[in-house]
C-alpha cells in the first residue's frame, strides 16, 4: 500500500498562505514514555480562526484524525500543547500499537494543509526474523531506460521502521515505501529509490540503512555498480 502522505500532499495542498515545517522523519521512544512530536510553522497555531487536527496513519489503516485541538482539559492520553510557532503533541504511555505516521493538519477558513508528517517508533521493531535485502540493477542487465530501482526489503518487523539512503554521502530519507502483511501478522517493508542511470553508473556506493530502535545501532547493506566484462 502506497503511503499515505503521497496521496495527501497531492490532492490537499490547497492554499500556500500558511506554512508548515517539515519535522523530524522519525521518532523512537520506550514503551510507557511519553511521545513528543512537533508540528512547527511560520506562526501560533491557535486562534484567529485556525483549528488543528492530528492525524495517524496506521499499518493498513487510512489516516484518521486522534486528536482535536480544542480547549484541552482533563487530558490522559493525548494532549496538544501550543508552542510560539507551532503546536506539540504529547502521547501520554505510548505503546507499541501507536507506531505510525503522525501528521499535523491545519485548517483556516479557506484551507487545510498538513505537515510532512513523523513517524513514531515505539519501542524495538526488531525480531529474530529480521533480514534486510538490497535489490540493484542485475550487473549483466541492459539498462534501457533513464532511470534504475534500487529497494531495499526489510522482512519480519511487526513495526515501523526507519529506513534511510545514503548515496555516496548524500542521506536521503523520504522516499517511496510499500508494506506487505505476512500470513503471521508480520510487515515486510519495501522503501523504493527510483534514480538516474548516471547517478548508479557514477555513484561509488549506495547504502540502505534500517534502524529498528533507539539503541543507536543499525543493519547497512550496501552495494555498487560494476562495470560489465
Ligand atoms: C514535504 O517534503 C517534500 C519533499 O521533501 C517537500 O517538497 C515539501 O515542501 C514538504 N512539505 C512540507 C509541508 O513540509
Ligand atoms: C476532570 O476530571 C475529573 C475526574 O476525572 C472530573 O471530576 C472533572 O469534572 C473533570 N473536569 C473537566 C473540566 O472535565
Ligand atoms: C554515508 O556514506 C559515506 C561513505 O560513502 C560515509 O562516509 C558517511 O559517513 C555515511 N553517512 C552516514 C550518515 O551514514
Ligand atoms: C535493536 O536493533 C539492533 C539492530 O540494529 C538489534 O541488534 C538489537 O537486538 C535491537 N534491540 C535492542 C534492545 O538493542
Amino acid at each position: 500500500m502506497l503511503f499515505a502522505k503521497y496521496l495527501i500532499f497531492s490532492s490537499m495542498v490547497l492554499g500556500a498562505q500558511l506554512s508548515l515545517y517539515p519535522t523530524q522523519r522519525f521518532l523512537f521512544v520506550e514503551i510507557s514514555a511519553m511521545a513528543k512530536i512537533p508540528c512547527s510553522s511560520k506562526e501560533k497555531l491557535e486562534g484567529g480562526g485556525i483549528s488543528v487536527c492530528w492525524y495517524r496513519r496506521r499499518e493498513g489503516e487510512g489516516p484518521t484524525c486522534i486528536k482535536k485541538c480544542l480547549n484541552d482539559q482533563n487530558v490522559s492520553k493525548l494532549a496538544c500543547k501550543p508552542e510560539t510557532c507551532g503546536m506539540t503533541l504529547e502521547i501520554y504511555n505510548v505503546q507499541q500499537k501507536e507506531s505510525g505516521d503522525y501528521y499535523c493538519a491545519v485548517k483556516s477558513s479557506s484551507y487545510l494543509i498538513f505537515n510532512n508528517g513523523t513517524t513514531l517508533i515505539v519501542g524495538d521493531s526488531y525480531t529474530s526474523n529480521n533480514w534486510v535485502l538490497l535489490l540493484v540493477p542485475s550487473p549483466h542487465g541492459l539498462i534501457s531506460t533513464g532511470t534504475v530501482d534500487l529497494a531495499c526489503i526489510v522482512h519480519g518487523v511487526s513495526n515501523p521502521v526507519q529506513i534511510s539512503w545514503n548515496i555516496s554521502g548524500d542521506l536521503q530519507e523520504q522516499v517511496l515505501m510499500r508494506s506487505l502483511k505476512a500470513k503471521d501478522g508480520s510487515l515486510m517493508l519495501i522503501s523504493h529509490l527510483s534514480i538516474p542511470k548516471d547517478t548508479w553508473t557514477s555513484v561509488k556506493i549506495f547504502t540502505c540503512e534500517v534502524k529498528f530502535n533507539s539503541s543507536g545501532s543499525s543493519v547497512k547493506k550496501s552495494a555498487r555498480y560494476f562495470e560489465r566484462e
